[in-house]
């Protein structure tokens, strides 16, 4: 499905991660992975993990800086010649953002980093990725449902996730004449450390498992198997969209018994 084409996976941080799911979905499926990481302190976990999937490069950047993010298409750029997918696994909002009612705690800092980081990270990448991206090229970010439906405590991350799907859909208008696609995948909640940031996930983890109409959590092997599927060419005819991988959650009202 992706035999060959060289992926670039950024937002990695430790086994948890959705993006160490894809990763192990796409290097189970041929693909060449590259990685970025935020900073030293993942430098380790990063290197052990890809020398045990493909061995891929790995760089780092941190997505607050233009040049960073500069610096980190360019490496991937010379190395590789180009470059056939990008997945963007990041998300981040200050702690005090993400607790609480939203009048109590919403800051315009706290707007600024978390829209920054969450939503402006993915245009940044793509928009200096275009010109080294391989004809039929394939761009990926996550998502979560928070960002249609008002989702106790995820406030401004609802409103940054709700920007990153309207990139989503402006990027792939106007990229899609290049043959590039642009999608993103709704996943439901999987623990992990950005997860974790989130007060009360644990209690929205238990109650989305039991009233899903598949009535069991999603797993990270899930979310990587669609994502593989997303950066093949079997969805060539699928760009602009969120695609939803959260048990059927979205679809319901109400829960039927
Ligand atoms: N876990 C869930 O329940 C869930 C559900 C739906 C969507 N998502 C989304 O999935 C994506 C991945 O999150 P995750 O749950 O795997 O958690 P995670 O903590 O493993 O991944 C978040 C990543 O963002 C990176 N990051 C944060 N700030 C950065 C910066 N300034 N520069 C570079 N990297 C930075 C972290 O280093 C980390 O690798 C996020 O967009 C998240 O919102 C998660």
């Amino acid at each position: 499905m992706v035999n060959g084409k060289k992926i670039l996976i950024v937002g990695l941080a430790n086994k948890y991660s959705i993006a160490a799911a894809i990763a192990a979905s796409l290097h189970e499926h041929g693909a060449i992975v590259g990685y970025s990481y935020q900073n030293e302190r993942f430098e380790k976990f990063i290197n052990e993990f890809s020398s045990n999937n493909g061995g891929g490069l790995t760089f780092k950047c941190d997505l607050s800086s233009d040049k960073e993010i500069k610096g980190l298409v360019n490496f991937f750029a010379e190395e590789w010649g180009e470059i056939d997918g990008i997945v963007h696994s990041v998300g981040f909002a200050p702690s005090d953002q993400i607790a609480g009612n939203i009048e109590d705690c919403i800051t315009r800092e706290g707007f600024a980093i978390t829209h920054d980081i969450s939503s402006y990270s993915f245009a940044g990448l793509i928009k200096e990725a275009v010109p080294f991206f391989s004809e039929n090229a394939s761009a990926l970010t996550l998502t979560y449902v928070g960002s249609q439906e008002a989702t106790p405590n995820y406030n401004v991350m609802g409103m940054a996730k709700a920007s990153l799907e309207a990139s989503v859909r402006y990027f792939s208008a106007t990229l899609g004449s290049k043959g590039i696609r642009v999608n993103s995948i709704s996943a439901g909640p999987i623990k992990t450390l950005a997860a974790s940031g989130i007060k009360g996930f644990k209690s929205m983890l238990n109650k989305h498992g039991s009233e899903t109409p598949l009535r069991r959590n999603i797993t990270a092997k899930e979310v990587g198997d669609t994502a593989t599927f997303l950066l093949s060419d079997m969805s060539s005819g699928i760009t602009g969209q969120t695609i939803y991988v959260d048990g059927g959650y979205n679809i319901q009202a109400m829960k039927f018994d």
